[in-house]
């Protein structure tokens, strides 16, 4: 089904994540025809780059990422949606010109997209309402991260929610709109396979892992200010583990869902600061090799303090304290410049209690499920077979699922699908204000810890899967890290 007519106003529209993520996302929505014949799209820059240019910004910038979808018929009608204005977010009368452009309140939706520093969240929300831009068809959508901690977050929800309502907010965290993330609900709650065995009494860990080969790009200044712990784990991390420990929600609704996730941080074990010594590791990486090409320390990247103490890296051990998950270690770890790219989330399960055969050396369990986020989206689920031959002697296998291979239809970018949901006014994959607060406050006495013992980050080298230290919080706990065979 289409979407309703929109118009949707990109703020920071020459900026990275439009050119990258956002245009390319509304490209795909368009060749599908999912896009209401009357959407628009608004780019706002301070520029003054003129229709002309913008355009000529698109055709270099956004066209070479279509790839094979590129088309050109296709490219000129999806142009022909978009518009450029000039706009100073700080200036009032820009909002006034915005107002006009986009009309007197009707039935179209119109949707505000933040794509820019946190620090511009709070004037552009009332720069908007004071043109009246913040009427019952208006969305804003706020990128994360949502300020740089839990009384900086607070202040942008307070002051926005004077502005917008709660459900004419959308905090966006773009992993819940990948489509791996969305089938671990399908996995766990659309199979009577899995659920029975998911809590304490089958699984033995969990562990969740986003590691990347890139390092911070252009982005120092702002990686520097903020580190892997406020990137990565208060928002994709949390949110990760929220949807692998939550309670069967009652429905798929907005509230139902968010309503669960709400409760699993709150179920979430406060660290002391004894615990950040000994749970949380905090590395930076230090010169090295991604795929045989020398990439540079990260002290030494444009725009970093050559005495950073910042983390590009962090693994921590989290408990879930209630009756599902009471004692069962949830291992996160993060990381840039890590030896491969992968997203994942493994769930071991707990050995045999009596065992019949000589086991495999060095096997923690026999079974374990993987849930591949990327960059091969898939399912591996592992058990024990008998190797074949007169002996008993059992063996590791797995069965494989490639959704690629399974599906074969193109699927949604995470954008994508987060885009269409925002115009469709479905808030279920966005975060709730109380759901944010308390991600912030569960990270809050790790960043604290940190700052005022001056913890300085364990050195890893470049390339590789980061300070012997996370390796360490595994073995103290008698298990290691899934490695693909
Ligand atoms: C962003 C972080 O939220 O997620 C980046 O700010 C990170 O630092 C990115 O690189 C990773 O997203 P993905 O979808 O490429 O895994």
């Amino acid at each position: 089904a289409t979407t309703p007519a929109f118009d949707i106003v990109f703020f920071g529209g020459t900026g990275d994540l439009a050119l990258r993520k956002l245009l390319p996302s509304l490209y795909h929505a368009h060749k599908d025809g999912v896009l209401h014949p009357d959407g628009r799209i608004h780019a706002l820059g301070r520029k003054a780059l003129g229709q002309d240019g913008y355009l000529a910004l698109l055709e270099e910038r956004v066209r070479p990422r279509l790839g094979e979808h590129a088309d050109e018929p296709m490219w000129k009608t999806f142009l022909a949606r978009v518009h450029f204005h000039v706009l100073d977010a700080q200036q009032p009368q820009h909002y006034a010109t915005l107002a006009n452009v986009l009309g007197p309140p009707s039935d179209r939706v119109v949707v505000c997209y933040l794509a820019t520093a946190p620090s511009l969240f709070i004037p552009i929300c009332e720069h908007l309402a004071a043109a009246g831009l913040n009427h019952s068809n208006v969305r804003v959508v706020l990128e994360k991260p949502l300020g740089h901690d839990l009384p900086s977050s607070n202040a942008i929800n307070e002051a926005v929610g004077q502005c917008f309502t709660e459900n004419q907010i959308y905090r966006i965290d773009h992993y819940l709109g990948k489509e791996s993330v969305q089938n671990l609900l399908a996995v766990r709650f659309g199979n009577t396979l899995f659920e029975p065995l998911w809590r304490r009494e089958w699984i033995d860990n969990v562990q969740i892992t986003i590691a990347e080969e890139l390092g911070v790009e252009e982005r120092g200044d702002f990686y520097d200010r903020t580190g892997a712990l406020r990137d990565m784990l208060q928002s994709h991390l949390l949110q990760l583990l929220c949807m692998v420990a939550m309670e069967p929600p009652a429905s798929l609704t907005e509230d139902a869902v968010r309503d669960e996730k709400l409760k699993v941080l709150r179920s979430l074990k406060p660290f002391t600061p004894e615990d950040v010594l000994t749970k949380a590791v905090r590395g930076q990486y230090r010169s090295g090799a991604i795929n045989g090409r020398p990439v540079p320390a990260y002290r030494d990247e444009p725009h970093v303090d050559p005495a950073s103490n910042t983390e590009t890296f962090v693994a921590l051990q989290a408990e879930v304290s209630n009756w599902r998950w009471s004692g069962v270690p949830f291992f996160l770890r993060t990381g840039k410049r890590m030896q491969e790219r992968v997203a994942e989330i493994v769930i071991n399960f707990r050995r045999v209690p009596h065992t019949l055969f000589p086991m495999p050396i060095g096997l923690q369990s026999g079974n374990r499920l993987v849930i591949r986020l990327q960059p091969k989206e898939g399912v591996r689920l592992y058990f024990l077979a008998k190797q074949p031959g007169d002996a008993m002697s059992l063996q590791s296998t797995y069965l494989d699922l490639d959704f690629h291979a399974m599906f074969k239809a193109r699927w949604s970018d995470a954008y994508e699908r987060l885009l269409l949901d925002v115009i469709r006014g479905r808030l279920a994959l966005f975060m709730r204000r109380d759901e944010q607060a308390q991600a912030w406050s569960w990270v809050e006495p790790i960043l604290d810890c940190w700052s005022r013992h001056a913890i300085a980050p364990k050195m890893y080298t470049a390339g590789s899967w980061g300070p012997a230290a996370s390796s360490g919080l595994l073995s103290r706990a008698g298990v290691a890290w899934h490695e693909e065979a």
